[in-house]
């Protein structure tokens, strides 16, 4: 069983309809959506917004629905100069940019006996990819990709300084709100995991408004990426 999860209405609504017959089952005030997508078996989940929501889905889909592996899709807050709205950012790390215990000596995003930048699977990473190329083979307009490293944290990041800080302190493309958790919780559980991501705006002082008007045309794009990089895995 593949996990696919969305925090927004907007992230996975599209996705839902790519799924065959599918059963509802509701826990912890969540709604999972069991069914095939391109003949794989899959639950798809909206977790809401957060670090908390997402490690709770995904500990429910490795727990109730036996999913071995587990795929993210979602808008994100650039932080580098070249990756505008609509570029794709494919994970290869993710961290939890707030966690902090400097005090005791440790890097931000540091905890005891985990790792700080946590890897995503790298052929999920090579199945995402190839579908992006096939996607845009021979298109007069192809979005940029980058894969790299996602920083998360529950803020939506709306300022030019705490960007600069999350790209340096953490070598980052994108900024967003559940890849960090999402990585600390499949790799508790030792699943592969991959976070795809499309911009939506600077996260700088107009991020909000870029992020809104965005949001909508942001889940075509995704939910192509994830259904048929879903057949691949
Ligand atoms: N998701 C999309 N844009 C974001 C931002 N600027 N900060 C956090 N999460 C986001």
């Amino acid at each position: 069983m593949i996990g696919i999860i969305g925090a927004l209405d907007e992230e996975i609504a599209l996705i839902y309809e790519h799924i065959k017959k599918y059963e509802i089952t509701e826990k912890a005030q969540f709604r999972f959506y069991t069914g095939k997508i391109n003949e794989k078996k899959i639950t798809a989940v909206k977790c809401g917004v957060g670090k908390v929501n997402v490690a709770l889905c995904a500990q429910i889909l490795v727990d109730i629905f036996n999913c071995e592996k587990i795929i993210f899709g979602g808008v994100a807050g650039s932080l580098l100069p070249g990756l505008k709205q609509g570029d794709v950012v494919v994970s290869s790390h993710a961290v939890q940019f707030d966690v902090d215990l400097t005090a005791f000596g440790r890097r931000r995003g540091e905890i005891a006996d985990r790792d700080r930048l946590i890897e995503a699977d790298p052929a999920m990473v090579s199945a995402v990819l190839e579908v992006f190329d096939d996607m845009f083979e021979g298109k007069p307009e192809i979005p940029n990709l980058m894969v790299g490293t996602i920083v998360s944290g529950d803020k939506f990041v709306s300022d030019p300084k705490t960007i600069k800080w999350l790209q340096r302190e953490f070598s980052a493309a994108c900024t967003e709100m559940e890849g960090g958790a999402l990585a600390y919780t499949c790799q508790a559980n030792k699943i592969p995991y991959v976070i795809v991501r499309v911009i939506s705006d600077s996260g700088g002082n107009e991020a909000v408004n870029e992020f809104e008007l965005f949001l909508s045309k942001s889940s075509e794009l995704l939910s192509r990426l994830i259904t048929l990089s879903v057949k691949q895995f």
